[in-house]
């Protein structure tokens, strides 16, 4: 028989499949979403794109498997939301995964879609989102989902430093399917509704015998605090969302260009002075300070986004503004093991400074570090390659980057933490700063060790040598002489030469020696 379909009849055909399709897996599937107190793929990006701008790309996919019934057209689009849009007026590239379609699973086709958008976001230079909830890979379709994988895989690397990448973690993400989101800049994971793990409880119990919960195994708690696999976990899926907006406001589109930099009204100097910072450090250098304190009293009001929270607390990373310019801050924390530099502080800087120089974020160092952490735990499980990353990851940055010691900066820890030596631009220091081989006592516990145990009154000997020895060596001065620190500032002024000194480095050009790439001790 003759086909007597109209072309209005059938684009009304193509519009109830489309209407269908909206749906996802069907108003049961949804409603099971709902009732895990997870949203739809299609309501989480709406929650992230403004109003209205969000255009969808392959709505009219479908899937290729017919083996084990998959045959019906019902799911078109394929388990995968994919398009672009803008997020605060700047256009963003965005797949989020629907648990509806077969659990969110990979099947070749739903690949092809990610890998459609990250070219896309690629050529036109624009931020990738992807926003996961997924069985991983579509069991029907065997090799070909891993297939899809591994394309995935390539893009997000060859993306990498192209374009920022973030992936939100909103339901599960297991197996091979973790390596997506391992590849890109930043993870998110919303507390108690996603986890992420490579072998789930049950291949955990057959070969370790542990009994582990999936939330204890790779929950945002677990990976918040624990493995630092993910940078920031997330009461739910609305903050989730607000935060990545929030993150996307610090960084530029790609690699091409710099950060927005909001408006800022430069007064003069005496309304950039902050005295909260005079009363901050206490006099006994021993005794600990939060420095996140210190942070908030020299960046513009209430603009630091912490990364990696929970993680190594011993080391502080995150975003910041100053006079309305995106900057990055690594800082070590003295209220947390006296600051002390260990493998997981390490790793957390390095990863942070390489993601600033990709993107051209300048970077603001503050030091207070009495050196490396001792111990065979340490040693055994490789401090010294896992320190060295913090080390290369600041000698190659070539953006803007200042230091300013607060107080600590002793032995291969002063060398490290962005130092003049290894490049830094600019090198303040507070009155209070030390900067030496090692503490006061200890090394009057060496280098005056006879004179100590000879003797009348042995106590009274080696504060006295303590003292000689923070007077001579245990001072800014020493540094400021040789003109390895650029200027001794007193507290309060920290914000006003921060701001003078990052704009004096706006222009900052470095020539690096060509190579095809280097290679970072990983
Ligand atoms: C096809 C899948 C699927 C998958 C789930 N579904 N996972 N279909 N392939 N991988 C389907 C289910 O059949 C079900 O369909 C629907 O999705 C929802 O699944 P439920 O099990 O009912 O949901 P829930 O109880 O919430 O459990 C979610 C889950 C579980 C924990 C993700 O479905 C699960 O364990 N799935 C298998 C996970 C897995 O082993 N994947 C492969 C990992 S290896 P109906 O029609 O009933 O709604 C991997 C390798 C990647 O991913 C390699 C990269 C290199």
């Amino acid at each position: 028989m003759k086909n007597t379909l109209t072309h209005q009849d059938k684009f009304n055909e193509l519009q109830r499949k489309n209407e269908e399709a909206l749906l996802g897996g069907g108003q049961n599937r949804i409603d099971a979403q709902h009732k895990k107190n997870k949203l739809t793929a299609r309501e989480r990006i709406e929650l992230l794109l403004d109003e209205g701008s969000f255009e969808e790309i392959g709505r009219f996919v479908m899937h290729r498997c017919k083996d084990f019934g998959l045959d019906k057209e019902y799911y078109l689009g394929d388990g995968v939301v994919t398009g672009y849009g803008t997020v605060n007026g700047r256009a963003i590239y965005v797949f989020s995964q629907d648990f509806t379609v077969f659990g969110g699973s990979l099947s070749e086709t739903y690949a092809e879609k990610i890998c459609k958008i990250m070219d896309l976001a690629m050529k036109n230079g624009a931020p990738l989102i992807g926003l996961n909830d997924s069985g991983g890979a579509r069991i029907q379709e065997g090799v070909l989902s891993l297939a899809g994988y591994a394309d995935i895989f390539y893009k997000n690397t060859l993306a990498s430093g192209l374009i920022p990448q973030i992936s939100a973690i909103m339901g599960p993400c297991a197996g091979g399917a973790v390596y997506s989101p391992a590849i890109t800049d930043f993870i998110m994971m919303v507390e108690n509704t996603s986890y992420m793990f490579v072998t789930g409880p049950k291949v955990v119990k057959t070969v370790t015998n542990e009994e582990v919960t999936s939330e204890e195994l790779g929950g945002a708690s677990t990976h918040s605090t624990k493995s630092g696999v993910t940078h920031f976990s997330c009461a739910n899926e609305v903050v989730c969302i607000q935060t990545l907006k929030n993150l996307l406001s610090y960084l530029p589109q790609n690699c091409e260009e710099e950060a927005p930099r909001l408006p800022y009204q430069f007064k003069n100097k005496n309304a950039e002075l902050r005295t909260t910072i005079n009363t901050i450090i206490p006099e006994n250098p021993n005794q600990p300070y939060d420095m996140k304190e210190i942070i908030e009293a020299i960046i513009d009001e209430g603009t630091f986004l912490e990364i990696h929270k929970n993680f190594a607390e011993n080391m502080i990373v995150g975003f910041a503004r100053l006079a309305g310019r995106s900057i990055g801050i690594v800082a070590n924390q003295p209220a947390v093991l006296a600051g002390v530099l260990d493998i997981n502080a390490s790793t957390k800087g390095a990863r942070f400074v390489r993601f600033c120089d990709s993107f051209n974020i300048p970077l603001l160092v503050l030091e207070d570090v009495p050196g490396f952490l001792p111990g065979t735990d340490q040693e055994w499980n490789g401090i010294i390659t896992n320190g060295a990353k913090l080390l290369y990851a600041f000698c190659e940055a070539t953006v803007p980057r200042i230091t300013v010691i607060t107080r600590k900066a002793y032995g291969g820890a002063y060398d490290v933490m962005n130092s003049k030596h290894i490049g830094a631009d600019m090198n303040y220091a507070l009155p209070t700063a030390e900067i030496a081989v090692m503490g006061a006592k200890g090394a009057a516990e060496i280098i005056f060790k006879k004179e100590i145990e000879e003797a009348e009154n042995p106590s009274e000997k080696l504060q006295e040598k303590v003292q000689e020895y923070t007077t001579k060596f245990a001072t800014p001065y020493r540094a400021a002489h040789r003109g390895y620190i650029d200027e001794v500032i007193m507290p309060e002024e920290t914000r006003y030469k921060l701001m003078r000194a990052f704009e004096m480095l706006e222009n900052k050009v470095v020539n690096l020696p060509k190579k095809k790439h280097g290679n970072i001790p990983l």
